[in-house]
């Protein structure tokens, strides 16, 4: 006999069927005793009519179990539960693997423990409702964006994690080279510069769920370490035509895999930066008719953003040159086109195709039309500073642009951070697998740890310790 998924014994009244799963709950009533079981895709209840098969049982037991499927007497049926008209009277139950009493509750919502041990045990988490449900709907989610962009004409493709500083403004992940001793890969803060060089390659659209790495402080909207972004990049588009697929897509998610949701206004209003500012005191505004409900989904852009802000002594620790200017968005962002000859004469008034994707008052994701013109490009390094030791480290791209480049754009919506919002949860950790701790440590597997001395000898590294 095979398995037969929990969700599926409704249909069997009557047959015989084996189910597994971890014991969720024991109910001893004299004798007779009650047990909930779980896999994922439900819970069933056992019926263990002598009592004898539960004896010696424990929560999160991994057993399997045989019975036929009985309908419930009429008083004890469960209409809260998708199983709670039936029940299995076990005629046979093997203890596949015994559990240690876990180390908190598992069927609460959780947030009451304590974050570290959480993160510790975190595959004890995962199998709490709520953070199972939010791992099991962020499949579906990008499960959908795939199926939805390859049908119109997308390649997913994948872009090297071992690779050179791509500046988004944060600190860079550096791994040593074995190979090459005394050089560093930087892990992509973004695939940025490997989408827009696919673009000169002549792929035309392309996108990737993308993960990225950032060594920034972590806030609870923003995850330490790593995180996904939906990445995406076409030739030949107007800024229009990103904002109108991105909201088509989103709009088609919505309607599939959030039903319940509303958006407040559609289409998604477009706002220019300085309105923004001017009006809601932020260039990510909460737009939200009533901000207790919560299917409410106040999606809108914000356009027009400047080029370039005056620089802090962040920008120059992150990436860009000592100057007057840093970029707003990031160095590879166009210019407006009637703003062109404000370059020279005033920067700090020129206008930026950027475009930023707002919802609920977070800034879930960012983009812009790219410079395809060497020149300019090479005019926006020497604004925001860069010598010419740092102009080299982009020598790629500007060779690339000598080759024939499409104009191009494009945006990069950021998963965690969409989830997180549309979920209602306060803190991105709540939608990823393994999060880390603020303190930069993935609990589960104690990393970072320290390695071997001669894994450093062989990589020609020194650590000093202070
Ligand atoms: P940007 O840096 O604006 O743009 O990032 C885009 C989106 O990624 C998400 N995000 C994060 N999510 C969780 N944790 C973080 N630490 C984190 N940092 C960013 C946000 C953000 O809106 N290459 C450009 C995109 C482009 O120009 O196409 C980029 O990365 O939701």
């Amino acid at each position: 006999m095979i398995r037969t998924l929990i969700k599926d014994t409704p249909s069997k009244t009557g047959q015989k069927v084996i189910v597994y799963g971890w014991v969720d709950s024991i109910r001893s009533h004299g004798k007779i005793a009650f047990i909930d079981l779980r896999d994922v895709t439900g819970v069933i209840q056992l019926v263990d009519l002598k009592g004898n098969f539960s004896k010696n049982l424990g929560n999160e037991f991994v057993v399997r179990a045989e019975g036929k499927i009985a309908n419930r007497p009429e008083k004890l049926k469960n209409p809260k539960l998708k199983t709670g008209q039936i029940e299995l009277v076990i005629e046979n139950l093997v203890v596949v693997s015994e559990s240690l009493e876990p180390p908190f509750p598992i069927d609460s919502e959780g947030y009451e423990i304590n974050e570290e041990s959480r993160t510790k045990f975190r595959y004890l988490d995962i199998r709490r409702k709520r953070i199972r449900n939010n791992l099991i709907t962020r499949s579906k989610v990008t499960n959908f964006i795939r199926n939805y962009l390859s049908g119109k004409g997308f390649y997913e493709i994948e872009t090297p994690i071992l690779t050179k500083t791509t500046p988004e403004g944060a600190r860079d992940f550096i791994v040593p080279s074995r190979l090459q001793k005394g050089k560093f890969y930087a892990l992509p803060q973004s695939p940025q510069q490997y989408k827009q060089l696919l673009m000169v390659a002549g792929l035309e659209r392309y996108f990737q769920i993308a993960r990225c790495f950032r060594d920034e402080d972590p806030r609870h909207d923003r995850a330490y370490g790593e995180f996904t972004q939906l990445d995406v990049e076409m030739s030949f588009v107007s800024q229009d035509d990103i904002l109108q697929l991105t909201e088509n897509l989103f709009t088609a998610l919505i309607g599939e895999i959030f039903p319940d949701k509303c958006i407040t206004e559609s289409p998604w209003p477009r706002i220019p930066h300085k309105t923004a500012k001017s009006i809601y005191g932020s260039d990510r505004p909460d737009l939200r008719k009533d901000k207790k409900d919560r299917n409410e989904l106040a999606f809108a852009w914000i356009i027009d953003f400047p080029l370039f802000n005056k620089q802090t002594k962040e920008d120059f620790f992150h990436g860009a040159g000592k100057s007057k200017f840093a970029p707003s968005h990031h160095m590879f962002t166009a210019p407006h086109p009637d703003d062109i000859k404000k370059l020279d004469q005033d920067p700090l008034k020129v206008r930026g195709l950027q475009h930023d994707l707002v919802l609920n008052g977070y800034e879930i994701g960012g983009g812009s039309i790219r410079i395809h013109d060497p020149k300019i490009q090479e005019k926006v390094f020497d604004l925001i500073g860069f010598t010419g030791e740092q102009k080299k480290q982009f020598t790629h791209l500007l060779t690339a642009f000598k080759y024939g480049v499409p104009p191009h754009g494009g945006i990069a919506p950021g998963i965690d951070r969409f989830l997180m919002v549309i979920l209602g949860e306060p803190s991105v950790r709540e939608v990823m697998a393994f999060p880390s701790l603020s303190s930069g440590t993935i609990s589960v597997m104690d990393a970072p740890s320290p390695v071997e001395p001669d894994q450093l000898k062989e990589l020609a590294i020194k650590v000093e310790k202070d």
